[in-house]
């Protein structure tokens, strides 16, 4: 938005900007969208002047227009297809928000009644996928595991790999990638465990049933207490969607240039894994752990964090300069449900100690870095008892539905081109070959 400490001359023309270059000017169409945010549309400003935006990292980049998810950084705001992410997290299920995230309408009846069905048709998977699980070596990551099987899920399905997607089948593409996400992390945990797989269980919900995949056994079955159940359904609507970030733009980088879903939503997996985005959510909990097993007590570690030896991890976020209204509803999430199971995790008062000392600190004050979704959100699971190498498998499960819907979004665009960013060349200018002889080799 414009800055209100430059006021725009009365007959200036708000739908332009005028940019100032070495021996001309050149007006740029200003955009704007629904919630009044502004971007200067800089598509046609090469061929106009030669000249290209740079811009590291795309923080101040937008790459496309979207209508799926809106956040207010300054305000601490998240709306997914306009609806607040507070109430979708209290009163909605998982399923019904992917719906939502993907088609842009809370389900009817007959539709969610339709989604699931086929959610529970799509849960096993091809038995041919057991020799794929079987190729890896035993202690392999489950994030390589996930991604590489998404893949591989995509070759058993080629009706829905085709070059044309419609509401009909990106509805069956959705079931099959929402429901063998979870058939598959369950399945390469018990790999890890050396246990039998355990088949899933149509009567079950999507969230009890994927509870009952990891945990149930021939001889015991996992009945979980509805607050589990309700924790891990928060936990999973609160990671459905997150517009622009890292993982999102992979898989619309990736659908870009026509890959289907299933190659799209695999590279999704990949940019998550790495440690400044889904990948957090373990290091957050190595850290904690490191403090409580006595290395360094929480301030120390803030002391550190300010001297630049490493980042605080959960803390800190490209968009929210303000707090991020996930990690609010987790932190919450986190101490109803230790409560309810009668259970202290003596990491969620590390956290929160933590959390206290960086929130009055100058350092992390001046820079806005508050909790991000990842800073609580481990204790949930550890609560779950979900191992932490999994973590960001089940930060994966969550996310699915909004790579979906980004695929499809851009999928369906008319005015989707490929992404094909540009650079400014910084190495040498051109050389003479120099024969290997020459070089004394
Ligand atoms: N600890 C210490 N300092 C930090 C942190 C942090 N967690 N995050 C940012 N800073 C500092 C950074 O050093 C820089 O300071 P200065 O201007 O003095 O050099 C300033 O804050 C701005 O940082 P930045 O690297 O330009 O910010 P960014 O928008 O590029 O990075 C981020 C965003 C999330 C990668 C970063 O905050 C970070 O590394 N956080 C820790 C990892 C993390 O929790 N990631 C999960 C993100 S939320 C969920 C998700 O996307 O998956």
């Amino acid at each position: 938005m414009p800055s209100p400490a430059v006021p725009a001359p009365a007959d200036a023309d708000r739908s332009v900007a005028r940019l100032q270059l070495p021996g001309r000017e050149v007006d740029l169409p200003i955009v704007v969208g629904s919630e009044d945010e502004h971007g200067v549309g800089i598509g046609r400003l090469r061929d106009q002047t030669g000249y290209i935006t740079v811009d590291p990292g795309f923080g101040n980049t937008a790459a496309c227009n979207s209508a799926i998810t809106f956040i207010d950084g300054e305000r601490g705001i998240l709306r997914y297809r306009g609806y607040p992410i507070e109430e979708l997290a209290e009163k909605s299920s998982f399923v019904e928000v992917a719906w939502l995230l993907i088609f842009g309408e809370l389900p009817t009846s007959d539709q969610l009644a339709g989604f699931r069905a086929l959610l529970t048709d799509e849960q096993l998977l091809h038995e041919g996928m057991r020799y794929h699980f079987e190729g890896f070596p035993p202690h392999g990551h489950p994030m390589a595991m996930l991604s590489a099987m998404i893949n591989a899920c995509g070759c058993y399905h080629p009706e829905l790999l085709a070059p044309e997607m419609d509401d009909e089948r990106l509805i069956r593409a959705t079931a099959t990638l929402m429901s063998k996400v979870c058939t598959i992390a369950a399945f390469s945990y018990k790999m890890t465990q050396g246990r039998r797989m355990e088949y899933p269980d149509p009567s079950l919900s999507y969230c009890r049933n994927f509870l009952h995949m990891m945990f149930s056994r021939p001889h015991r079955r996992h009945e979980p207490p509805l607050q589990v159940v309700r924790a891990l359904t928060k936990f999973l609507i609160l990671h459905a969607d997150h517009e622009q970030n890292c993982s999102t733009s992979t898989v619309r980088m990736v659908g870009s240039s026509g890959a289907n879903v299933f190659a799209s939503v695999a590279s999704g997996v990949c940019a998550l894994w790495g440690p400044l985005h889904g990948g957090a959510n373990m290091a957050v909990i190595e850290m904690l752990r490191q403090i409580q097993e006595g290395g360094d007590d929480p301030r120390s570690i803030v002391a550190k964090v300010k001297d630049r030896k490493f980042r605080l991890m959960g803390f800190g976020h490209r968009v929210y300069k303000n707090f991020d209204p996930r990690a609010k509803i987790l932190e919450e999430t986190c101490g109803e449900l230790l409560d309810t199971l009668g259970v202290s995790d003596p990491l969620l008062e590390i956290a929160r100690e933590l959390a206290e000392i960086a929130l009055t600190d100058d350092y992390f004050l001046e820079r806005k870095l508050y909790p991000n979704v990842d800073f609580y959100s481990g204790i949930i699971l550890r609560a779950i008892g979900i191992p932490l190498n999994m973590f960001t498998v089940m930060f994966s499960i969550g996310r699915v539905p909004g790579w979906i819907a980004h695929w499809y979004e851009l999928y369906q665009d008319p005015e989707r081109r490929i992404c094909r960013p540009r650079q400014i060349y910084t190495g040498s200018g051109r050389r003479e070959y120099v024969e290997m002889d020459a070089r004394g080799c």
